[in-house]
């Protein structure tokens, strides 16, 4: 075959081949057979020296065309093969923004947090300001200044989380009233919310829950007041058809004190598991502040009166949602939270 026929024969190879050419490395292979080193129109160039002299200008340019066409071809092919890929990409990777998104699973608050806006909203629609105190407390706080000097045994009332000899896991949020009646002369009107810790468990106790404690301390303040206040509270709370009792009590550090209860509402009074056969649950402890208190805070008892209560949250979060195992606040079983 003379070198022209061989030229024209490459020619229709190369057109035969690049007709079936789909992908770049496929394309790159070709180059390489045909353009590369020791490829075939490569080849054709070194087999020049063998012809007669004069066959060599004519037989070089032809070559010369054949290259650079090929490389031209080569080139157009793989800009369409590029294109071909994109399309091909872009169809896969396609977004149908008409579809409705994932839902994301919305959380709720928990109904302790619900009870405790509802607890907080009516005490400060009454005038009282919020105070703070630590749940890691000192002894001097949480018992002494309370009246409950170390030893005595209204300490065993409640059972106590030692931290150290002089630290505890306070108890109640009563020592939030001697912190803030040591920063502040009266008229004191304040409540604090928080949590509280106690070895306690069963149906109506957990070894941790809420309270939220009010103090009120001014002149002339009267267990009358104490009274219409709490009361008020219920009756915001619960309704006014509810029944209540302020039954008498003991706190080392109120005097006189009581208990608050309200009808059972898991038995509507008539008995139960929850309220120990009694048909009323206890919801808080209050009283008149003990001039003993006053003595550990500089107030002067015989200018200023006042009284103090401590809720606790969970026992009127059971009340409001008929919960008949207070444990349940804390188990976590989203089958019981989400119906809040
Ligand atoms: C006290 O803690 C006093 N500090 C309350 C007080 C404050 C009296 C100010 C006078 C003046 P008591 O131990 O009774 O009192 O607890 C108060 C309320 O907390 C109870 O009525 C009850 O509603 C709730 N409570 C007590 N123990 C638990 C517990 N283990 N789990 C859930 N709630 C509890
Ligand atoms: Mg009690």
């Amino acid at each position: 075959m003379d070198l022209r026929q061989e030229i024209e024969a490459l020619e229709s190879e190369i057109r035969r081949l690049l007709g079936e050419v789909d992908s770049l490395e496929a394309l790159d292979r070709l180059r390489v057979d045909f353009l590369g080193r020791k490829g075939k129109i490569t080849l054709l160039t070194k087999r020049l020296g063998s012809l007669a002299k004069e066959e060599r200008p004519e037989a070089g340019k032809a070559i010369n065309r054949l290259k650079t066409w090929a490389a031209e071809a080569l080139e157009e092919k793989m800009r369409a093969v590029k294109a071909a890929v994109r399309a091909r990409k872009l169809q896969q990777e396609r977004v149908d923004v008409t579809l409705p998104g994932r839902r994301v699973p919305a959380g709720r608050e928990h109904p302790i947090t619900l009870v405790s806006r509802e607890i907080t909203d009516i005490f400060t629609g009454m005038g009282f300001d919020i105070a703070e105190g630590p749940e890691v407390e000192l002894d001097y706080y949480n018992f002494e200044a309370l009246n409950i000097p170390k030893d005595h045994p209204a300490r065993d009332m409640q059972d106590t989380f030692y931290v150290s000899d002089n630290v505890v896991l306070r108890t109640h949020t009563s020592p939030v009233q001697v912190r803030t009646m040591e920063k502040q002369r009266p008229p004191v009107r304040i409540i604090t919310l928080g949590a509280v810790y106690r070895c306690d468990s069963d149906v109506t106790h957990t070894p941790m829950f809420h309270q939220v404690e009010g103090l009120l301390v001014d002149e002339n303040i009267t267990m009358g007041d104490l009274k219409g206040v709490l009361t008020r509270f219920v009756h915001l709370m619960f309704g006014r058809d509810i029944g209540v009792r302020f039954r008498p009590s003991f706190f080392p550090f109120t005097e006189p004190s009581a208990e608050v209860d309200i009808q059972c509402v898991i038995c509507k009074g008539k008995g139960c598991r929850v309220c120990a056969q009694t048909g009323w649950l206890e919801i808080l402890g209050c009283g008149m502040v003990d001039p003993a208190v006053y003595g550990f805070v500089d107030y002067d008892p015989e200018i200023y009166s006042g009284f103090a209560w401590g809720l606790g949250v969970e026992r009127v979060a059971m009340l409001k949602y008929g919960i008949n195992d207070l444990r349940s606040f804390f188990e976590n079983d989203m089958r019981f939270l989400a119906q809040f």
